[in-house]
């Protein structure tokens, strides 16, 4: 029953979601600063509240959930939760919603936007406008390549996954290969996707996009031995987590002409440095980690991460959650 509970929210989250807490006879803070809160401040603040909506800058780790054990609900607005120890919330008892789904065409749409800025160098290309290199038409110089008839690996063929391969296979008639732990088999079919195991996964894609969570096996994949094993034409998109790709041993790989070029929306840490040898590249364009960043697709987070909550007070179910066997 939705009685007066407060419910601490960590920013400025989109109307569409907030408006229907507001609607309901919670009491809602709202951090109104321009920063992100501190740690102190997150913990300081959640002690005196029933509810969080947080996102994923926001630490909710062992020390915040010893502080705060008390909280009856974490409502997570993002579909990745590795700033959650789950595992902590859960032998607290503290169910952790989340927002699957909301984001996947937006994400899709900025790994295939990478790809092709990747292949004709966009990012490169702009900044030679900038700096006045523009130049003469040149027919040998600065080429990319085209993506027709190309292999797209996918690691973590789940939802953004899903919406990955069927726009590369829609535009350009990629053949699809996957790795993930489990086989997708009802994916498998329309997108006439191959299960290939990950080190097959390295060897045989042009383009390899990251859609995986960040968990501890996923840490670091992409290190010197799998670049090492990439074709040297491909490229690599990842639009999931930064910590999933070594850094250095990125730029090593590129250095060294292992891999063609990289697409990144997340890196690690976040925000990277500007002087981040990356930046300068040719053949690598780098986003500040907008793969949600629609109006759509932020709304509906909005709208799912508030549902979570509402329901959870209203039924003691919350639809989209981390950890069912909290209220098993
Ligand atoms: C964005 O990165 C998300 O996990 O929703």
């Amino acid at each position: 029953m939705i009685n007066g509970q407060k419910i601490l929210i960590t920013r400025k989250y989109p109307a569409a979601g907030m408006d229907l807490l507001k609607k309901e006879p919670f009491q809602l803070t709202f951090w109104e600063k321009e920063r992100p809160m501190t740690p102190d401040e997150l913990a300081a603040q959640a002690k005196d509240h029933h509810a969080l909506v947080c996102t994923l800058t926001d630490r909710i780790d062992q020390p915040f959930l010893d502080r705060c054990s008390h909280l009856e609900i974490i409502s997570q607005f993002a579909v990745g939760y590795d700033n959650i120890d789950i595992p902590e919330a859960t032998r607290k008892g503290v169910p952790v919603g989340y927002t699957p789904d909301a984001m996947s065409e937006a994400t899709a749409d900025i790994a295939f936007g990478l790809m092709i800025a990747v292949a004709r160098k966009f990012f490169f290309l702009h900044k030679t406008i900038l700096t006045g290199e523009w130049g003469y038409f040149n027919p040998t110089g600065r080429l990319g390549f085209e993506l027709k008839d190309k292999t797209l690996g996918i690691l973590g063929l789940g939802r953004i996954g899903v919406k990955m391969a069927e726009r590369c296979k829609s535009a350009y008639g990629m053949t699809i290969i996957y790795h993930n732990r489990n086989r997708n088999l009802s994916a498998e079919k329309p997108l006439d996707a191959r299960w290939v195991s990950f080190d097959q996964l390295l060897e045989q894609s042009d383009i390899l996009s990251v859609h995986c969570s960040l968990t501890p096996e996923t840490r670091h994949i992409f290190d010197a031995r799998a670049f090492k094993k990439m074709k040297s034409s491909a490229v690599f998109i990842n639009t999931a987590r930064g910590p999933i790709h070594h850094e250095s041993d990125l730029i090593q790989a590129l250095n060294q002409k292992q891999i063609w070029g990289a697409g990144l929306d997340v890196t690690d840490p976040e925000p990277m440095a500007r002087d981040n040898p990356l930046l300068s590249m040719e053949n690598v364009c780098v986003l500040p980690h907008v793969g949600s960043g629609t109006m759509e697709a932020r709304d509906q987070m909005s709208v799912l991460a508030a549902r979570n909550i509402i329901e959870f007070y209203k039924t003691g179910r919350v639809p989209h959650i981390v950890n069912p066997e909290v209220l098993a």
